[in-house]
């Protein structure tokens, strides 16, 4: 450096020191503040299934326990007052992960920004009230909402929909948000998975975490298949099949796909509300699996946009078995469908195509007025 003159000598130095502090300035907040925060939107916050949600994701059960979270709470303005009363008591739990809370009743500062969605606010159906008089109200929430999270929600949020008819629903909401990628747009049927874990977990008496790979076919409704045919127990001598270690295959044929099936309304009946706690972790369990994977040799089931794998009609969202990886998910190929199982796979996915085409003349109808 010598021959260097005094002004350059000068210059290097300072550009070296600026460096080091923006280097030391970085390291430092990284330390000092971990993670950056993410924006995760639960629509219907003010609802049974938002009391239970929010609590969860504010705890860390969604996205893990050093993910700091803003929660964006969106309800209709009949709910203002009590979408107010949840925020205020989420301030009071202090969760320590809980960065901010925007709580509100108008759809585009609700989605700005949010990186998951959880959308849970839909019309339900009451007494008396015809199918597609629902199907209306929702197919014109979903539509809307469509447009705000395509327009304002962050690059490559993902969108899980809960709210029924949650296929269609979701269905809407892609067709509505053209440049949302289809892979970012799922439906839940966690849910539907979870109560098929549970049911062969009591009847085998063995904890629900040693069953794997249950599978929800379809429609996250009655028609709905669940299927037992690739499922395995993990038991002291290895994984065994359930179909072997069950062995009743007409209890398996019969009355676990009826019971999975009409598990909502049995809950309805004893709780005189619908599921709410497991719907919530379900979701929890849902967004988890997509974002941090799923287990290797393990798959859950997700609404999904069929691609035409295992010949149902490609556009249909679907549940089929997923495997996620590096926050994608993708359809599980190659299992084996016998006839049993093939012709309920149909009719679950022409329910669907139906209600798509019900949708559509909902549609039609509010744009002629
Ligand atoms: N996919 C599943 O596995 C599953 C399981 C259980 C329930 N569900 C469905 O989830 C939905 C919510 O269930 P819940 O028990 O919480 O119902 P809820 O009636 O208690 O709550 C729904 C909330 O949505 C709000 N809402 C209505 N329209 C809205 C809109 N346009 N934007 C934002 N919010 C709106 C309502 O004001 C209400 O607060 C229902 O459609 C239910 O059928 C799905």
């Amino acid at each position: 450096m010598e021959n260097v003159p005094l002004l350059e000598k000068i210059g290097v130095v300072t550009v070296c020191g600026a460096l080091s502090y923006i280097i030391v300035r970085h390291i430092w907040s990284f330390l000092k503040m971990g993670k950056e925060p993410i924006r995760v939107l639960v629509t219907g916050a003010a609802g049974q299934i938002g009391y239970a949600l929010v609590p969860m994701i504010a705890r860390g059960v969604m996205l893990g326990p050093d993910q700091p979270i803003i929660l964006h709470l969106l309800d209709i303005e009949p709910a203002a007052e009590a979408l107010e009363g949840v925020k205020m008591e989420l301030i009071d739990s202090a969760f320590p992960l809980l960065e901010g809370v925007v709580a509100t009743t108008d759809v585009i500062k609700a989605c700005e920004g949010v990186d998951i969605a959880i959308m849970v606010g839909g019309f339900p159906r009451k007494e008396g009230m015809e199918r597609k008089e629902v199907m209306s109200k929702n197919t014109s929430i979903y539509k809307a909402q469509a447009s705000a999270l395509e327009q304002h929600a962050a690059e490559n949020c993902k969108i899980l929909v809960v709210a029924n008819p949650a296929n269609t629903n979701a269905l809407i909401l892609k067709e509505f948000a053209p440049s949302i990628p289809e892979k970012n747009i799922t439906c839940l049927t966690q849910l539907d998975h979870n109560r098929a874990l549970g049911q062969i977990s009591e009847r085998l008496n063995v904890p629900v975490r040693d069953v794997k790979n249950v599978i929800i076919w379809g429609n996250h409704s009655s028609t709905q298949y669940p299927d037992v045919n690739h499922a395995t127990v993990i038991t002291s001598n290895g994984k065994k099949p359930v179909r072997e270690l069950i062995a009743d295959d007409y209890w398996l044929n019969s009355q676990f796909i009826a019971t999975v099936q009409q598990r909502g309304a049995a809950i309805i009946k004893a709780r005189k509300l619908s599921s709410a706690l497991s719907a919530a972790g379900a979701a929890c369990d849902h967004i988890r699996n997509w974002v941090f994977g799923t287990p290797k040799g393990t798959w859950v089931s997700m609404g999904v946009c069929s691609d035409g794998s295992y010949g149902i009609q490609p556009g249909l969202i679907y549940s089929f078995p997923v495997t996620c990886q590096n926050g994608e998910w993708s359809i599980v190929q190659g299992l084996k469908i016998n006839e049993f199982s093939r012709e309920k796979m149909d009719e679950t996915a022409k329910e669907l195509a139906e209600e798509k085409e019900l949708a559509y003349s909902c549609l039609k109808d509010q744009a002629n007025g």
